[in-house]
Order: C-alpha cells, then sequence, then structure tokens
C-alpha cells in the first residue's frame, strides 16, 4: 500500500509521522486541519493503539474531531484544556522567519486560536509549501456574513496602501453556494501574489469591522518538518536556527497504510 502513495503524499505522511514522534504521553495536542494534518492524527492513533500512547486532542475542526474520535484519541475542547503543550498542523506556505499562510481549508480561526494557545506549534509539510516571499497562496481572510459585501470593499480600500502585488478579492464557494466555516462565517480569498510586509498587513485587516481573523500566522511557529517526496525528512526551528535530517523506512507503516483502506 505504502508503494502506491504519491510522493506528494508520501512527503506529507513522513512530515506527520516525525512530528508524531514529539509527542508524549500526558500532552494536551492541538490537533490541525488539512490532509497533512490527517495523517498526523492517524499517526497518534496508532501510537494510542499499538504504544499505549495517553493524550488529549484539541481538533481545529469538525472535520478533525471525527478523525481523532475514529482513530482513538481522546478529544476534548480548549476550553477544557484551557492550555496545550504542543499544536501540530500543516501551512499553505511558510517563509524563512516560518511566517505562514493558513486557511485553505478553512478552518482558520480555530486552527489560530489553538496554536496561540500552546508552548509550542510545528507545521508539518511537504517541500512545496515553502517560500521566498508569502502571496501566491491566496490569503483567506475570514469574514462574518451580515454585510460581508461592505467588509470586502473595505478589504479592497486598505489593500491600496498595502505592499503586494495583487489586490482581487474573492468569496470563497462551495459549488454554488458560499463557503461557511464551522463557525458560521464566510472566506474571502486575497489574490495578492506577493506580500511585502506580512505582519503589517495582518494588522490592518484585523481592525477591519467584519473580519473576524486572517490566515496569517505571524511568530507563531516554533518549528517547520518537512517532507520531500524521496524520503527524506527536515526539521527547521526559528529559535535556534537549525536544519536537521531525518529518515524512515516506509515499511514499517504498513499497517498504518492499511488502515487507510483502498
Ligand atoms: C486548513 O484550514 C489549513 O490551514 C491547512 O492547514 C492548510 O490548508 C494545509 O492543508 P494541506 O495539509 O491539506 O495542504
Amino acid at each position: 500500500m505504502s508503494s502506491t502513495l504519491s510522493p506528494i503524499d508520501k512527503a506529507k505522511f513522513l512530515a506527520a509521522k516525525q512530528a508524531a514522534s514529539y509527542v508524549e504521553t500526558g500532552m494536551k495536542v492541538g490537533l490541525g486541519t488539512g490532509s497533512t494534518a490527517a495523517w498526523l492524527v492517524r499517526c497518534l492513533g496508532e501510537r494510542v493503539r499499538d504504544q499505549g500512547l495517553q493524550i488529549k486532542g484539541v481538533p481545529t475542526s469538525h472535520r478533525t474531531a471525527d478523525l481523532a474520535r475514529e482513530v482513538g484519541i481522546e478529544v476534548i475542547t480548549l476550553d477544557e484544556a484551557k492550555w496545550l503543550d504542543l499544536t501540530i498542523d500543516g501551512a499553505d506556505e511558510y517563509d524563512g522567519q516560518l511566517n505562514l499562510i493558513k486557511g485553505g481549508g478553512g478552518a482558520l480561526l480555530q486552527e489560530k486560536i489553538v496554536a496561540t494557545a500552546s508552548d509550542q506549534m510545528i507545521v508539518i509539510a511537504d517541500i512545496s509549501k515553502q517560500v521566498e516571499s508569502l502571496g501566491a497562496f491566496p490569503l483567506p481572510v475570514e469574514v462574518i456574513p451580515f454585510g460581508w459585501q461592505t467588509t470586502k470593499a473595505l478589504i479592497e480600500e486598505a489593500l491600496i496602501g498595502m505592499d503586494v502585488l495583487g489586490r482581487a478579492t474573492s468569496l470563497r464557494m462551495n459549488g454554488d453556494s458560499p463557503y461557511v466555516t464551522d463557525e458560521g462565517n464566510r472566506i474571502l480569498d486575497l489574490h495578492l501574489n506577493r506580500i511585502g510586509n506580512a505582519r503589517q498587513l495582518s494588522l490592518v485587516l484585523n481592525q477591519i469591522p467584519g473580519i473576524v481573523e486572517n490566515g496569517l500566522f505571524i511568530d507563531v511557529c516554533d518549528k517547520v518538518v518537512v517532507g520531500f517526496g524521496d524520503g527524506k525528512v527536515e526539521v527547521r526551528d526559528i529559535n535556534d536556527g537549525t536544519v536537521v535530517p531525518a529518515f524512515f523506512d516506509l515499511h514499517e507503516d504498513e499497517n498504518l497504510f492499511a488502515d487507510l483502506g483502498d
């Protein structure tokens, strides 16, 4: 089964497996959302089942909560946890300072709250997520439904004064209807192409009435575990400035792959 994984899925899986090895019994762990985070949840589920790992997970979406329960992870709310030891999540882009764009999967609000309430945030990603400057991936912004078109216009006006290469905005759709977040909000995607000053943009956006949160994660992430399609994994740590390699034998994971079915 493992041999049928595409190089990109292999890279995501390997990053998730490495990050799962940092989790210890007794920890309260924030569980991210997205395809890479789903691998993480499966890897943790396997450790719960096979190694007796005892953790409490705080999911960042209904999707992740369902998967976590399915693989045997005890799920609690953030309010029950109050503070977390570690959050592990995917990202849509990360730069050299480990600043991120997140929210491609629409879960940026809970993801940012959970990551911010953690001693440490680790991002798991395949190498395609690494960028020189953030912004090629459209920046998701969560807005409340009331007056969203006015909020959109205010965002477009604010972008005129920002150091960005594009200023188009679009309402995220789910088929013929607007995409609705777990909190009942909408997502506006900002097609900026390149963001010159992500910190400033994040502050400006969050001042606009109607915006709940934006997908820029500035100074939140401590480490990125990067997977490559050839089986290589690198761990980049922003705090001590190191890049450490790790290697895995995919054949050891036949059980995990078998769980996925065909
Ligand atoms: C979910 O809202 C996002 O922030 C995801 O973490 C991000 O889109 C990465 O997803 P993938 O792991 O599926 O690329």
